[in-house]
C-alpha cells in the first residue's frame, strides 16, 4: 500500500525491511540477548543481527527448538555466532537462573531485546501467580532487564559503545483497560478481558521503557531504552484465539506488514547510528511515534515501576528464589 512507503525523518518507512534499515552496518564485536527468537519478529531479528555480525544469545524456553533454529540460522549465515540459553520469561525462577548463567558465561552485553510475548489467552496465572500476559510480556522482562543491567553498564563503560535496550510494545497499548493498569485487579478473573489485558501488558512495556530511560539518563549511564510497535504482522502471536488466527492468517497476511518489515524497527533501534542517543521514545515504522497519555505521565510511569518492583519482591520473598 502506498501509505506504507511514506518515509519519516529517519529516511525509512513502514515498508522498509530489517535488512534495508541495517544495510552496510558492521556490528562485529557486539553481543545481544533476544527473548523469543524462535518465531515471527524475534526470529527475523535474530537473523538480521547475526547477518550484521552480532553475537546473538537466543533466550528460549524450548532449547531443542532453539538449537534447531540456531542451525537454520547458521545454514543461512555461516559466520553466525550464536548461543542458545534457556529462559521461560513467565517464570521469575527461570529468569533468575538465566541471569546467573549469563553472568557466569562472561559474555559482554551491548543490546537487550525484550521481544517474547503472547496475546489474548483465556485467563490463567503464571507459576508465580501473576496473570499470564502481564507475567510473560512485562514482569519477566522487567526482572530480566534489572538482572542484566550491571553487565550492560560494565560493557558500555569498558567499550565506550552505547548500550541499547529495545522493548516490544504494541499500538494496542492504547486500547487496554480504561484506567491503563488495574493495579488492584491484576488477577481478577471475573472482569478479565483477554484483549484488554494484552493492551495492559503492552502498556506495561512502554511504561517500563519510559521510566528506565529516565532513571538511566539521571544516572548518566550510556544506555538507551526505547519501546516500539512493530506493525501488524501475521505471526504465531494469534495462536491462543480462534477468530484471531483467521484474521492473522488471511487479512493480516494479505494487507499488512510481512515479518521482514515487522522486524525492522527493532533492528533499527538495536543497530542504526540514527538511533544513537535517543532514549525514552516510543517508535513505530522506523520512526519516533506517539504513545498513550499514560506513557507521557512521569508519575504514572514511576507508580507502575514501583508496582512492578513490589510484585517481583513479593514473589521472590514468598518463594525464597
Ligand atoms: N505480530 C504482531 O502483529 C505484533 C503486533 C504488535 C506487537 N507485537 C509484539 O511483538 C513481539 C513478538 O511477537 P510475534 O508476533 O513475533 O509472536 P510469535 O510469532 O508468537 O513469537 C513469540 C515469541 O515469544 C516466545 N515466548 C512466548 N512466551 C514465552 C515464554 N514464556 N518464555 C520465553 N519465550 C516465550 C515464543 O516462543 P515459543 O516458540 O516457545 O512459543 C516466540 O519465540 C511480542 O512481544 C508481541 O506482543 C506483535
Amino acid at each position: 500500500m502506498w501509505i506504507f512507503s511514506w518515509k519519516g525523518p529517519t529516511g525509512f518507512s513502514a515498508s522498509s525491511t530489517a535488512e534495508e534499515v541495517t544495510q552496510g552496518i558492521e556490528a562485529y564485536g557486539l553481543t545481544a540477548v533476544i527473548t523469543g527468537p524462535t518465531s515471527g519478529i524475534g526470529l527475523e531479528t535474530a537473523r538480521i543481527l547475526v547477518l550484521r555480525g552480532v553475537h546473538v544469545v537466543m533466550a528460549v524456553r524450548n532449547t531443542t527448538a532453539g538449537q534447531k533454529i540456531k542451525q537454520q540460522l547458521i545454514d543461512q549465515v555461516p559466520k553466525a555466532k550464536i548461543d542458545v540459553m534457556e529462559l521461560d520469561v513467565s517464570s521469575l525462577k527461570s529468569v533468575g537462573k538465566f541471569v546467573t548463567e549469563f553472568k557466569a558465561s562472561g559474555f559482554p552485553l551491548n543490546i537487550l531485546i525484550a521481544n517474547a510475548g503472547m496475546m489474548a489467552p483465556p485467563f490463567s496465572l503464571s507459576e508465580d501467580n501473576i496473570e499470564l500476559q502481564l507475567a510473560t510480556n512485562h514482569i519477566g522482562h522487567f526482572h530480566l532487564t534489572n538482572g542484566l543491567l550491571e553487565t550492560m553498564k560494565n560493557t558500555a563503560k569498558k567499550s565506550g559503545i552505547q548500550g541499547r535496550i529495545v522493548i516490544l510494545s504494541s499500538e494496542l497499548h492504547k486500547m487496554g483497560y480504561k484506567e491503563g493498569v488495574r493495579f488492584d485487579k491484576i488477577n481478577d478473573e471475573k472482569s478479565y478481558n483477554a484483549l484488554l489485558a494484552y493492551g495492559q501488558s503492552k502498556l506495561a512495556n512502554a511504561l517500563h521503557a519510559e521510566e528506565l530511560a529516565r532513571q538511566l539518563k539521571e544516572e548518566g549511564v550510556n544506555i538507551t531504552v526505547n519501546s516500539l510497535h512493530p506493525g501488524v504482522i501475521a505471526t504465531n502471536l494469534a495462536r491462543h484465539t480462534a477468530w484471531m488466527r483467521v484474521v492473522f492468517g488471511y487479512v493480516v497476511r494479505l494487507f499488512l506488514k510481512n515479518v521482514e518489515q515487522g522486524a525492522s524497527t527493532t533492528c533499527y533501534l538495536a543497530l542504526h547510528p540514527g538511533a544513537k542517543g535517543i532514549s525514552g521514545e516510543y517508535w513505530a515504522d522506523n520512526n519516533i511515534s506517539t504513545p498513550s497519555g499514560f506513557v507521557n505521565d512521569p508519575e504514572f510511569c514511576k507508580k507502575f515501576w514501583d508496582f512492578s518492583v513490589e510484585l517481583v519482591d513479593r514473589v521472590l520473598t514468598t518463594s525464597a528464589l
